[in-house]
């Protein structure tokens, strides 16, 4: 039994709220930031394991449980418009096997009081997307965002082909339709290849391509994209009465003037059902657009209404999930990227072969022991697996061709040639330098982040951009942004106003609390827990940083891993010198203690504090 296993034994409160904090980390980076970093089936089996554990303890159930919620809130970057659904974006619940699909089946049958007729559908592995149309015209289209407020995408939406602006069929009052904006697999093979030419960074998949794509700030920008859209229900007063079943309902959007897509089929036993899914993952090669699944829906919308929702899904349909696919291929290169934290992360260089009608060119090979348990070398035969939508991993070897040594991790930075250091007990290797550039653009990114500096209007474009334009080096340099605003507005793309906005933005995260600026920093090991706890104990920047290993370890929660890597990153010059820079700026350096702040002298305070 591993220690994880015994936990959720042991203490059930303890392990369902790790895993919602997992979750919603997750479904952050998933929904909000485009960049997952676990499968599809991971998340899901996170999902199962809480709502196992919800399930028997309904003491330990929270109300906002992502068991109970959809997705993620609409970040506060990019600066869109938040809009309220008519009606809650819910989730799909999944099955994973034919005898999922007959207990869905089953208990959908006993709870209808009768056998009932299915509509299979692809489930197309997009972004959600509701639109908004009033006597026939396109007046709103907002992201799903937490399920009940995304963000208003309309002028992108605008853009793209298969949505139409006025529709075909005569209708009066409010048409809601839902469906997934995607990124045809032709298009994104195609884009991506010509990125390659030019020697820019890859999109990782379609679907992050067309939620990028969707929520990016200049229509024009988005207008160059290859994003297409399927629709797969309506609602509203506009729907015609006589429409009693979602295959009905399906074929009338089409005469409306929408795009869906031709796979699918009525099918009026679970056999049929079954028969459609395996049939579905055989061919889904063939599709011009990604899918993880089939979604199964009851047919007859009377009976969907009677079924209703259950927490944050509806009864009456669910998804069956397609297995992870998997090619073989050639590794061609062993390379190495560097993280936010300074983790030097290997990366597979592959022969590109296409894996679920997507051509992969690099994959995770995540550290120095998934290598070396594989025994992985350059010029092996591997296999690549793609499950759900997220980085391609190299899964195992398959045959080795001829002679090649074993894989050697770096013994200098990959991006700056500054010294790594390892640390005990992990596997990773970090550069530790305040100055690596790679790790420069991801801290920054970091740094806006809402959980951390909180600067809204700052996504990851504006950052790329304004990294890529020299305007910013590291975080210290976003605060001296304000006499630059003439270039950020031309870099950036984007009007005087928003400009304006964005400055206000940068100018209100000076004022975070001290916790807030420990976790921002990017220290290894030290989070949000520790953050809190450093500031309550040493209430300024200064006290902190006259402090030592022993003095960090004497607060609770600071373990000697902690204790150790706070007291190193504190004594480097670099990021002494970067303290200080955010400290001249005005970046609050103090904790508030019983509504005062601790007085904290404004020139700054640690000069000549050697490394
Ligand atoms: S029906 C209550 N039909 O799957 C939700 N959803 O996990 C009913 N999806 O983000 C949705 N293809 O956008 C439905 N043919 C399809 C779909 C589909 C993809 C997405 C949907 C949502 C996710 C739910």
């Amino acid at each position: 039994m591993t220690q994880e296993q015994t936990a959720v034994t042991a203490n059930p409160a303890v392990r369902a709220e790790r895993l919602r904090e997992e979750i919603a980390r997750h479904n952050r980076l998933y929904h909000v930031v485009d960049a997952p970093m676990i499968s599809d089936a991971e998340f899901d089996s996170l999902m199962a394991e809480l709502r196992g554990i919800e399930g028997s303890h309904p003491e330990v159930a929270a109300q906002d449980s992502p068991t109970r919620t959809v997705g993620a809130a609409p970040d506060s970057n990019g600066g869109r418009q938040r809009v309220e659904h008519i009606a809650p974006m819910l989730s799909l619940s999944n099955v994973f096997d034919e005898g999922g699909l007959i207990d869905w089946y089953e208990d959908v049958e006993a709870a209808a009081g009768r056998p009932v007729d299915l509509s299979c559908e692809m489930k197309y592995d997009g972004l959600a997307i509701s639109l908004l149309y009033e006597g026939g015209v396109l007046v709103r289209a907002a992201t799903r965002g937490d399920g009940i407020v995304g963000e208003d995408v309309t002028d992108t939406a605008r853009t793209i082909g298969s949505i139409p602006e006025q529709l075909d069929e005569p209708v009066r009052g409010i048409l809601e339709v839902r469906g997934e904006v995607y990124c045809p697999l032709e298009g994104f093979n195609l884009l991506n290849a010509a990125r390659e030419e030019r020697g820019e960074a890859q999109y990782a998949n379609p679907r992050n391509l067309a939620a990028g794509s969707l929520r990016q700030m200049d229509p024009a920008e988005a207008r160059r994209r290859p994003l297409a859209f399927f629709a797969y229900s309506a609602r509203g007063a506009a729907v015609p009465k006589v429409l009693r079943k979602q295959t009905d309902l399906l074929d009338w959007l089409r005469l409306a003037g929408f795009s869906v897509a031709d796979e699918r089929l009525h099918c009026r036993t679970v056999s049929d059902a079954i028969r459609f899914c395996f049939d579905a993952a055989a061919t889904r090669d063939e599709l011009d657009y990604a899918v993880d699944g089939v979604v199964i829906k009851v047919n007859n919308l009377e009976a969907q209404r009677g079924l209703g929702d259950q927490s944050n899904a509806p009864v009456w349909a669910t998804a069956y999930k397609f297995p992870a696919q998997s090619a073989r291929t050639r590794l061609v290169d062993v390379k190495f990227n560097v993280g936010r934290t300074g983790s030097v992360n290997p990366y597979a260089v592959l022969q590109p072969v296409r894996v679920a009608g997507v051509v992969i060119r690099s994959a995770t090979l995540h550290n120095a022991d998934y290598i070396a348990e594989r025994d992985l070398r350059v010029g092996d035969v591997v296999e690549v697996e793609r499950a759900g939508d997220v980085i391609p991993a190299v899964k195992r070897r398959v045959e080795r061709v001829g002679y090649s040594p074993p894989v050697t991790m770096p013994d200098a930075c990959p991006s700056c040639g500054g010294p790594l250091s390892r640390f005990a007990e992990e596997v990773k290797v970090y550069c530790t330098s305040a100055t690596c550039p790679e790790q420069a653009e991801r801290r920054v990114l970091h740094w806006v982040g809402r959980d951390y500096m909180d600067v809204d209007g700052m996504g990851p474009w504006v950052v790329g951009e304004i990294f890529e334009n020299r305007l910013v080096r590291d975080v210290a340099d976003l605060y001296s942004l304000g006499s630059r605003r003439r270039e950020l507005q031309s870099v950036a793309g984007i009007g005087e106003k928003r400009v304006e906005k964005l400055l206000a933005a940068i100018e209100a995260s000076k004022s975070r609390p001290l916790a807030r600026l420990i976790a921002t920093l990017g220290i290894r090991e030290i989070g949000r827990t520790a953050g809190e706890a450093l500031a309550e104990r040493f209430t300024s920047m200064r006290q902190l940083m006259a402090a030592s290993a022993e003095d960090f370890q004497a607060v609770p929660t600071v373990g000697p891993g902690m204790a150790e890597s706070l007291a190193s990153f504190l004594s480097r010059e670099a990021n002494i010198r970067l303290i200080c820079r955010l400290a001249a700026a005005g970046v609050n350096m103090a904790a508030e203690t019983q509504g005062q702040l601790v007085a904290e002298s404004p020139e700054v305070p640690w000069a000549g504090r050697s490394a």
